[in-house]
């Protein structure tokens, strides 16, 4: 058990969860439960560095998210589910680590100068925001964690992550193992519109819409664009539609899918119908389950604080030697 490599990754509450992250972060986290000692965590704090302003839906956010991974199969059995913000032990780790940490690597840090750019109608010239990799990185060590599941985005955050446990163990001895990024796949399906499926673009399915904004929002989807009339053949390996056939079809409904396609046998509308059923039989299980912790706020509430209290254990621990390390053991 104690020699399973150790694993922990963290998501900002932004809303429910659509299929991108499903197919992306979640199935990845989800198969790594059964693997090694994995810790999962809502990331509140992150939230506040871009959303300070109005904080009124973090907590609705963060019940969601908390039923959304319980939902897909994260289980507090295998794995220690918790709260950032249940865990001050990481604030504390922040705080030291701003000390030693260099202003000029976080100003370098491509995603916060990307943020800036993008993100231009918040105030994001804070502390916080440009500290946001720092307290990243405390919330990494602090489990001595030796695998951070992320997208190719996050990367520059766990480098940020190795240089500022290299220079703590450096200047106090070695107490942090060097944490390595694991590449979370690019999911194969994209948005409603063929971009990448993102909450901000407005082009996502949510684990949690009811059959009929699934089947609106299928209908909605751009098939392959060189098909215009009923009558043209299509090519199925250029339309999301038919990605989406692949993970949620039978193997012979796909197939014959693709095979009509090619032949302007059925018309666009009609695969989609096709394909929305399996999608719908997809989400049955996960939205009953949906239901079941909506109905019973307090057990997901108890699996929470018992996660949190199971990780705050191993934090407490390691700030122990930080503050041995550091020569603050008074
Ligand atoms: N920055 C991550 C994101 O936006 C969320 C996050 C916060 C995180 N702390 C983490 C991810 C620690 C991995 C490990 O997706
Ligand atoms: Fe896509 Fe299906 Fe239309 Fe072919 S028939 S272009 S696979 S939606």
């Amino acid at each position: 058990m104690t020699d399973k490599k150790r694993i922990l990754s963290g998501m900002r509450p932004t809303g429910p969860l659509h299929l991108g992250n499903f197919h992306g972060a979640l199935a990845n986290w989800i198969d790594m439960q059964d693997k090694y000692e994995c810790f999962f965590f809502i990331a509140d704090w992150h939230a506040l560095t871009s959303d300070y302003e109005d904080t009124t839906r973090i907590s609705e956010y963060v019940r969601q998210m908390v039923i959304d991974w319980l939902s897909v199969g994260l289980s507090p059995q295998k794995c220690t589910l918790f709260i950032q913000s249940k865990v001050p032990e990481h604030a504390e780790l922040y705080l030291l680590l701003s000390m030693i940490t260099p202003v000029p690597w976080l100003e370098r840090n491509p995603t916060y100068k990307d943020q800036m750019v993008q993100l231009k109608n918040k105030d994001l010239s804070t502390f916080g925001f440009l500290g946001y990799p720092v307290l990243q990185a405390a919330d990494i060590i602090i489990y001595k964690a030796q695998g951070v599941p992320v997208g190719i985005d996050q990367v520059p955050h766990v480098e940020i992550t190795r240089e500022i446990a290299r220079r703590f163990n450096y200047l106090y001895g070695s107490v942090f193992p060097e944490p390595e990024a694991v590449l979370t796949e690019t999911p194969k399906i994209l948005g409603l519109d063929r971009r990448k499926m993102s909450k901000s673009y407005d082009n996502a399915i949510y684990l949690s819409d009811s059959s009929q904004e699934v089947g609106r929002k299928v209908m909605q989807m751009i098939t392959d664009p060189q098909r215009k009339r009923r009558n043209d053949p299509g090519d199925p390996e250029i339309c999301n539609v038919y990605a989406f056939h692949k993970m949620y079809s039978e193997e012979k409904t796909t197939q014959q899918c693709a095979e009509q396609c090619r032949a302007a046998e059925i018309g666009c509308v009609e695969c989609k119908k096709i394909m929305a059923e399996g999608l719908l039989n997809r989400l049955e299980p996960i939205q009953e389950k949906q239901q079941y912790y909506r109905k019973h706020p307090e057990l997901v509430m108890e699996i929470i604080d018992q996660g949190s209290k199971k990780a705050r254990e191993v934090a407490r621990e390691t700030m122990s030697q930080v503050r041995q390390a550091i020569k603050l053991n008074y």
